[in-house]
């Protein structure tokens, strides 16, 4: 690989993308603040050790995916693969948690994993993550799942995908379950993948979920996590239920849901997607008491989840999103080129995105330069024109034309944005 091309599984997000992101950022601002989250940006590098102690020291992260590195004075440094273990570390330090209950919090940006890159997976990839602090109540889990579902009906995504929830019981009570796992497990080892026999004696719980197809016949028959709840965990999921019936938010209840990280107790979530292959999550949260506390910050309990954004970029692919200019204004000489930079601009300012020609070239090749920009309008001011105070306004769909004084054209071409559907 070239030394001077981009590293693998890093993409450019090049200028015909990037309305699509611009897109999903708004609605994820939107859609997060009118829940009543506030923003907080992250540094993308933090100490090693914060994500060895909040994200678990056997997850495939941890072992085998981080950036890590030694910076000039010998301290142990890694970019960060996901966003939560840095939100909490903040929240701590900056004494956050004295604030009203739930503290809602939540961040866009890149993440890094050094992950086998494949359609959908990057090693440098970026998530929109929210975090709700400090309250342990099931509707705020409830709540949680609702606002994720919320941002995709913005997006009118809602229907493309599903929502699969469970809960993994508490972190007390959990080994009963591991343990009655890993008494049906032994006996079909032989039949299992060879990361998930590793996955048996390391970390058993992972291999509910893994895809291969061979370990299906297996996981199903699986004793239930749900099966081994403590009673205090299977009220919390029977009430994060209710309060998501009471929302009409429509789910479907996975045992096998185990999520990737260690920090999660009861409630965990996914929303899936047929339509990405094996990259088929597009967001996955839960609930982490006992984190906070585990990162020396007060027993605060926790839930969030965070949404993969080129994973949303590509479910938009189909969906048109319109970043072309309205109008592209030709001055034929220099006299109209004079006369219709302070009109563009004046335009500009009012938000309406206009391209303009600087009147060098003949009126057919700038007629062509606005057919390929996608332009409504072309503006042609010549000598004619500008001798009688006007321009010709054309719509380039239906080629009608009429003359625009040129005292009115910035107001005309700002009444032609605001009649228009499409951002301008
Ligand atoms: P996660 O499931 O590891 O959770 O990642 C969340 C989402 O990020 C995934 O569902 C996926 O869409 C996206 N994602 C993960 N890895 C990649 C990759 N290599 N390339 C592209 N997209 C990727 C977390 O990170 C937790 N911190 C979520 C959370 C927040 N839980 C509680 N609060």
């Amino acid at each position: 690989m070239s030394p001077l091309k981009a590293v693998r599984g890093v993409r450019d997000i090049l200028p015909g993308e990037s309305p699509r992101w611009q897109q999903v950022e708004a609605a994820a601002r939107a859609v997060f603040e009118a829940y009543g989250y506030r923003e907080i940006r992250l540094p993308l590098f933090e100490r090693t050790e914060l994500f060895a102690r909040g994200i678990g020291d056997e997850t495939d992260i941890v072992k085998k995916e981080m950036y890590t590195f030694e910076d000039r004075g010998g301290e142990s440094l890694t970019l960060r693969p996901e966003a939560t273990a840095s939100l909490l570390r903040a929240y701590i330090e900056h004494g956050l948690h004295v604030q009203p209950k739930p503290v809602r919090l939540y961040t866009l940006g890149p993440m890094f994993r050094y992950e086998r890159p494949q359609a959908g997976r990057y090693r440098q990839f970026h998530q929109a993550d929210v975090e709700a602090l400090g309250e342990i109540h099931p509707a705020v889990d409830a709540e949680v799942i609702a606002m994720l579902v919320d941002f995709f009906g913005a997006l009118r995504l809602a229907d493309r995908l599903e929502l699969h929830i469970n809960s993994i019981g508490d972190a007390g009570t959990r080994p009963v379950y591991v343990a009655r796992l890993v008494e049906y497990l032994t006996p079909r080892r032989e039949g299992l993948c060879p990361e998930c026999r590793t996955r048996l004696d390391r970390n058993p719980l992972r291999v509910l979920d893994c895809k291969v197809p061979d370990c299906q016949p297996i996981i199903e028959k699986a004793p239930s996590i749900l099966d081994s709840l403590s009673p205090e965990a299977a009220q919390h999921f029977e009430s994060v239920r209710q309060c998501l019936d009471a929302m009409g938010v429509r789910y479907t209840v996975n045992p096998r849901l185990v999520r990737g990280l260690d920090y999660y107790v009861r409630t965990t979530f996914e929303l899936l997607t047929t339509e990405l292959g094996a990259q088929n999550a597009v967001a996955g949260g839960g609930r982490y008491d006992g984190l906070i506390k585990q990162l020396e910050g007060p027993p605060d309990p926790g839930v969030g989840f965070a949404i993969g954004l080129e994973r949303m970029v590509l479910l938009l692919r189909d969906v048109e999103v319109a970043a072309t200019p309205l109008a592209l204004l030709i001055p034929l000489g220099d006299a109209a080129l004079k006369r219709l930079l302070p009109l563009a601009r004046r335009a500009r300012q009012e938000g309406v995105g206009v391209e303009l020609g600087y009147g060098g070239r003949k009126l057919q090749k700038e007629l062509e330069r606005a057919n390929r920009l996608g332009v409504g309008w072309a503006v042609i001011a010549g000598e004619n024109e500008l001798a009688q105070g006007e321009a010709v306004l054309k719509e380039m769909k239906t080629g009608e034309q009429r003359r625009v004084p040129l005292t009115r054209l910035a107001d005309e071409l700002i009444a032609l944005a605001r009649g228009r559907k499409d951002p301008v």
